[in-house]
């Protein structure tokens, strides 16, 4: 029992001595943080200048953007290759740790050529709900009643986005799916080249107590929904028979019929899609958790989760492939405009508004999606992959000069055995060799 009570009272004094080391942490400078966490996680030198290594980002801007901020994390940004879209050559910036996902779309729009993809995208309309308690019963009556009042006001209230060729277009009026209790008032806006979430949140605010004045009801919830199901993004692509094999056609629509028929595939093929999609959202400051969540909801529209990708073997026996998504990107306001990464990976793409970003990543999910089915149908994606990865586990057994690098990789590639012990054995006889080189050269 005294043991217990003492290692109760211990954890006790850890989380008080815990949160009042924390208390008031976001009132300080980045390096009074620095210093709190060098003394609670016993950081070294080394960590602290990691956490200060910022790169692009210079940390007071890090410093704004996020609360008790203390460094930056870097991820690679590579190039995709080979995308032509609607007729439009492109380099697409990825911001990816995963090796393979670049050289995956690269190798897929390669094989779309000379055709490449045609993508057809909606206007970037976002809807906006507001939820409403306790309404009194012919609500909806209530509603109708004063339709021209709430539409001078909606407009008034999304004017801002007329200059930029947006605005409000309409609302509608439904019950809540699961509880016909909650009267929800829906509207949607043109949101232009935001992805939205400020406008709609503050239209959304601004006609909440007029709303709650017309139908008696109490409101609750003012928030744009991620399922932006009036901003989809239609892309196709054909891959020929003559290009990629008959056996390439048939096992990549084999994989599509797997995913169809099988919730556990589905989710790992839509991982392939966004593994694509989320390497352009975040190389262009694009909020990837939203496209995530939209993504995989309109993958379960129908009331079963399915592949976001389509596929089809024509007449002539090649490979059609379609992906539809909504997809709410922006190329202005936020992170697209704070991060300077954001704004060079929109100058590499030459993309001039958010309909054509939305294009592009929609070109690289389906190519995403078809390599790795290519690969997983064919010669499986172990060799492609692991052929890319092997670089970075020639690091992880301690090869540490670009040559140790390449020769570790390029023989663990040779022996197809991607374990770190076997790359670190390897890296012993290539120092051996080394040593016996050099002492022979000696004498
Ligand atoms: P390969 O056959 O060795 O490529 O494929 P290649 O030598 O024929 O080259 C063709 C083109 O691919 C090149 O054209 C490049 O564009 C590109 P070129 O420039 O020579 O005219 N390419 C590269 N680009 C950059 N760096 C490279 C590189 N190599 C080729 N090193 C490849 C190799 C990895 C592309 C192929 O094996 C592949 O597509 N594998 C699939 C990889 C993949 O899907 N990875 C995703 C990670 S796994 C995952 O998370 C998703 C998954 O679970 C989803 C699912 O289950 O559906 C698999």
């Amino acid at each position: 029992f005294l043991i217990i009570t003492l290692s109760v009272c211990d954890s006790m004094s850890d989380i008080k001595n815990n949160i009042s080391m924390f208390s008031g942490f976001y009132k300080k400078t980045v390096d009074e943080r620095i210093n709190i966490l060098k003394e609670y996680a016993n950081l070294t030198d080394e960590d602290i200048s990691i956490l200060k290594s910022t790169g692009s980002l210079a940390m007071e801007t890090s410093n704004r953007m996020v609360e008790n901020c203390i460094g930056n994390i870097h991820i690679p940004l590579g190039l995709a290759t080979n995308f032509k879209i609607n007729g439009k050559y492109y380099v697409v910036p990825m911001a990816i740790e995963e090796p393979s996902v670049i050289a995956a779309a690269s190798k897929a729009a390669k094989l779309t050529l000379p055709s490449g993809f045609k993508v057809e995208a909606d206007e970037p309309v976002m809807r906006g709900q507001i939820q409403i308690m306790n309404t009194q019963k012919n609500a909806e009556i209530l509603i109708d009643a004063h339709e021209s009042e709430i539409e001078a006001r909606m407009k008034e209230y999304a004017k801002g986005m007329e200059k930029y060729g947006g605005g409000y277009k309409r609302y509608l009026v439904r019950r809540a799916e699961y509880k016909p209790d909650i009267l929800l008032f829906e509207f949607f806006v043109n949101v232009s080249n935001a992805m939205g979430a400020n406008t709609i949140n503050t239209i959304a605010e601004k006609i909440a107590p007029y709303l709650e004045e017309i139908t008696g009801g109490k409101v609750r919830l003012r928030i744009l929904t991620n399922l932006s199901t009036e901003r989809m993004v239609n892309v196709r692509a054909t891959w020929k028979k003559d290009v990629i094999g008959v056996d390439g056609v048939n096992g990549v629509y084999d994989g599509y019929i797997f995913a169809l028929s099988d919730i556990y595939r589905a989710t790992t093929n839509n991982k392939g899609i966004m593994n694509g999609i989320d390497a352009v959202a975040l190389a262009t400051g694009n909020d990837w958790r939203a496209i995530e969540a939209g993504a995989h909801a309109y993958a379960s529209l129908s009331g079963r989760y399915k592949p976001l990708a389509k596929y089809k073997i024509n007449e002539n026996g090649d490979l059609e492939g379609y992906l539809a998504m909504p997809l709410a990107v922006a190329t202005v306001g936020g992170a697209t405009s704070t991060l300077k990464t954001a704004k060079l990976s929109r100058k590499i793409l030459g993309v001039t508004s958010s309909k054509e970003l939305a294009m592009v990543m929609s070109a690289v999910g389906l190519a995403n999606n078809f390599a790795a089915l290519y690969a997983l149908s064919t010669e499986g994606i172990q060799r492609g992959h692991m052929k890319l990865h092997s670089r970075n586990i020639a690091v992880m057994a301690g090869a540490k000069t670009p040559d140790e690098i390449d020769n570790v990789s390029r023989l663990l590639n040779q022996r197809r055995n991607y374990s770190v012990e076997f790359a670190k054995s390897i890296l012993e006889e290539i120092r051996a060799e080394q040593r016996a080189k050099h002492k022979q050269e000696m004498e």
